[in-house]
C-alpha cells in the first residue's frame, strides 16, 4: 500500500499545483472536496489545506470540521487554510489594506524550525490573499514574516500543526518545494515511494485483479493517454485486450499506418478501421462548428460499437482518464465550467454497450502518464507527440469539410510539424498545426495572377491546454515554411500565423 497524503479542497485555482508538487516528491497524495472529505482516514499520513477563492469573513466560506484531523495527523494548511485555522482557533483575520498579490520575501524566519529547514531569509515567496491574520490563533509560535506581513507562517505548539500564508505550490515560491518536503518527510514522515515503477506494479497486478480472464475493448486515439493505458492494460491481461484503431480520414497525414505500425510493433492487438468515407459523409454539407463535432462524435460511437460488437463477451470498455478530469468532475464547484466546446472524447459512449468502465490512468496527471509510459518503454517519439484533438483536422478546416480540403491540410501541415522537428523546436512547442481558412486571397506567381487558399499556423505553449501563449517562433523559420508551403502546396498562395493567446482566443479555431 502506498503511503498517502490527503489534500482538502477548497477550490483554489492552485490545488491541482499542489497535488502535482507533492507527487513530484515520489509521495502519493489524493485531492478531496472539503465538502465530501473521504470518511476513512486511516490510510492518510497527513493533511494539507488548499487556498480558495473566498475570504474565511464570508458567510458563505467554506468551513469544514477539522476535529478529526488536527492533533491526530501532520497538517498544513496554505493560505485561506491557514487564515480559516487562525479564526477559528482563537485568532483573528482582517482585510487587508492592501491586497496582498505577487512576491514577497520571508523575514525573521525562526531558526532550528524543521519546515524551513535549509531555506534562507530573503528566500522569494508568492501571495495571493486580501485578507490577513491578525492574531494568531492560541498556543501558536510565529515561524515567519514579510515586509507586508507579519504572520506569513506560523504553528501550534504540541502539535504538528503548521500554516503558512503564501503558497509553496506555486512557481514563484524559490523554495515552495523544499518546504512541502519539510513538512512531508521530515515532518509527517510520509515515505517517498511513488515512483512510475511502483505505479506500474500496483496499478498491473489491480488490473489483474479486477479483470481476471474477461476481455476488455480499448479505443486507441494515436495520443499519449490512450497508448499508455494499452500498454499497462497489455502487461495486466495481454491478448484479452482488444485495441480499435479508427481512421476518421482527419487525422495527419500518414498518420494512420505510421501510428497502427507502431502499436503492432509494440506487441498492442489492434485492429486498424478504416471509416474515412463514414465520417466525411457524415460531415458532408456541415459548416457550423458544433455540428461538425456531434456528427464525428457520433459516427465515432457507431464505428466503434460495430467494431466491438464483432469481439464476442467484452466486460470492459477501457478509458484513457486522467487524474485533472477525474477532479474536474467532483470539484467544490461542482462538475465542469460551462460548455465552450463540445468536446469529443471515446468517453461518450452510450449506456447500450452495457459496458464496465476500466481506466487505469485516473489517479495520475499527464506528466506522471509521460513518466510511466517511458518506464514501460514506450517510445520517445509517441510519448512527446503534441496533443491533437478527436475530431482532428476537422475543426482545422473552417466551414464544410471535403476530401480535397483534408488532403490540402495535411501537405500543409505535415511541412510545418517536419519543419519544427528538423529546426529541433517541436518538443519547445506544446501544440502546433496549421489551419484552412474558408477565404481566396489574390496573389501572383510568375506571372500569373492567383486566387487561392489562405492558410493559418498556430504554436502554443502550455501546461495543461486551459490557457495558452503564442510561440515566439524564429522569423526565419516562419520565413522558410512559409515559402514551401506556398510553393509545394497546390491551391495555398498565402500563409499567416496567429498571434492570440488563450484566452481570449482559443488553441483551436472551431
Ligand atoms: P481549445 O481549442 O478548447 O483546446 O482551446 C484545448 C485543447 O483541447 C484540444 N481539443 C480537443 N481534444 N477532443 C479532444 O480530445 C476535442 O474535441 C477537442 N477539442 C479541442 C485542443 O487540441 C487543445 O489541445
Amino acid at each position: 500500500m502506498q503511503e498517502n497524503v490527503l489534500i482538502l479542497d477548497f477550490g483554489s485555482q492552485y490545488t491541482q499545483l499542489i497535488a502535482r508538487r507533492v507527487r513530484e516528491l515520489n509521495i502519493y497524495c489524493e485531492i478531496h472536496p472539503y465538502n465530501k472529505p473521504p470518511k476513512d482516514l486511516s490510510g492518510f499520513k497527513a493533511v494539507i489545506l488548499s487556498g480558495s477563492p473566498f475570504s474565511v469573513r464570508a458567510e458563505n466560506a467554506p468551513h469544514p470540521d477539522l476535529s478529526e484531523i488536527r492533533g491526530k495527523l501532520p497538517l498544513l494548511a496554505v493560505c485561506y487554510g491557514a487564515q480559516y485555522f487562525a479564526q477559528f482557533h482563537g485568532g483573528t483575520v482582517e482585510a487587508s489594506e492592501t491586497r496582498e498579490y505577487g512576491r514577497a520575501n520571508l523575514s525573521d524566519i525562526k531558526p532550528a524550525e524543521l519546515l524551513f529547514d535549509g531555506i534562507p531569509d530573503y528566500s522569494q515567496v508568492w501571495m495571493s490573499h486580501s485578507d490577513t491574520i491578525k492574531e494568531l490563533p492560541e498556543n501558536s509560535v510565529r515561524l515567519a514574516s514579510t515586509s507586508d506581513v507579519l504572520n506569513a507562517a506560523y504553528r501550534i505548539d504540541g502539535e504538528q500543526t503548521y500554516a503558512i500564508q503564501f503558497h509553496p505550490e506555486v512557481y514563484h515560491t524559490t523554495d515552495g518545494k523544499q518546504v512541502l518536503e519539510n513538512f512531508l518527510v521530515k515532518i509527517a514522515k510520509v515515505a517517498q515511494t511513488w515512483t512510475p515503477e511502483a505505479f506500474v506494479e500496483m496499478t498491473v497486478s489491480e488490473l489483474k485483479n479486477k479483470i481476471g480472464d474477461d476481455k476488455v475493448v480499448l479505443g486507441l486515439s494515436g495520443g499519449v493517454d490512450s497508448s499508455v493505458a494499452a500498454v499497462l492494460l497489455h502487461k495486466a491481461i495481454g491478448k484479452n485486450l482488444y485495441c480499435i484503431f479508427v481512421n476518421n480520414g482527419l487525422l495527419r497525414k500518414d498518420e494512420f499506418t505510421g501510428v497502427l505500425d507502431q502499436y503492432k510493433h509494440m506487441g498492442l492487438n489492434v485492429k486498424g478501421v478504416d471509416a474515412s468515407a463514414r465520417f466525411l459523409d457524415a460531415l458532408a454539407g456541415l459548416s457550423d462548428p458544433e455540428e461538425k463535432r456531434k456528427a464525428i462524435g457520433n459516427a465515432f460511437i457507431e464505428v466503434f460499437d460495430q467494431e466491438a460488437h464483432l469481439i464476442q463477451n467484452v466486460k470492459y470498455l477501457a478509458q484513457g482518464t486522467i487524474y485533472p478530469d477525474v477532479i474536474e468532475s467532483v470539484s467544490v464547484n461542482g462538475g465542469p465550467s460551462a460548455t465552450i466546446k463540445s468536446h469529443h472524447n471515446v468517453g461518450g459512449l452510450p449506456d447500450f454497450m452495457k459496458l464496465k468502465v476500466v481506466e487505469p490512468l485516473r489517479m495520475i496527471f499527464k506528466d506522471e502518464v509521460r513518466r510511466v509510459g517511458a518506464e514501460m518503454g514506450i517510445a520517445k517519439e509517441l510519448l512527446g507527440r503534441h496533443p491533437f484533438p478527436g475530431p482532428g483536422l476537422a475543426i482545422r478546416i473552417l466551414g464544410d469539410v471535403t476530401a480535397e480540403k483534408v488532403r490540402t491540410l495535411q501537405e500543409v501541415d505535415a511541412i510545418f510539424i517536419d519543419g519544427l522537428k528538423e529546426w529541433n523546436l517541436y518538443d519547445k512547442v506544446w501544440q502546433a498545426g496549421a489551419i484552412l481558412l474558408p477565404v481566396n486571397s489574390v496573389g501572383v506567381m510568375g506571372d500569373e495572377r492567383t486566387y487561392e487558399k489562405v492558410v493559418a499556423l498556430r504554436a502554443v505553449e502550455s501546461t495543461d491546454g486551459m490557457t495558452a501563449d503564442w510561440v515566439n517562433l524564429p522569423y526565419e523559420f516562419l520565413q522558410k515554411i512559409s515559402n514551401t508551403i506556398i510553393n509545394r502546396v497546390k491551391g495555398v498562395n498565402r500563409v499567416v500565423y496567429d498571434i492570440s493567446s488563450k484566452p481570449p482566443a482559443t488553441i483551436e479555431w472551431e
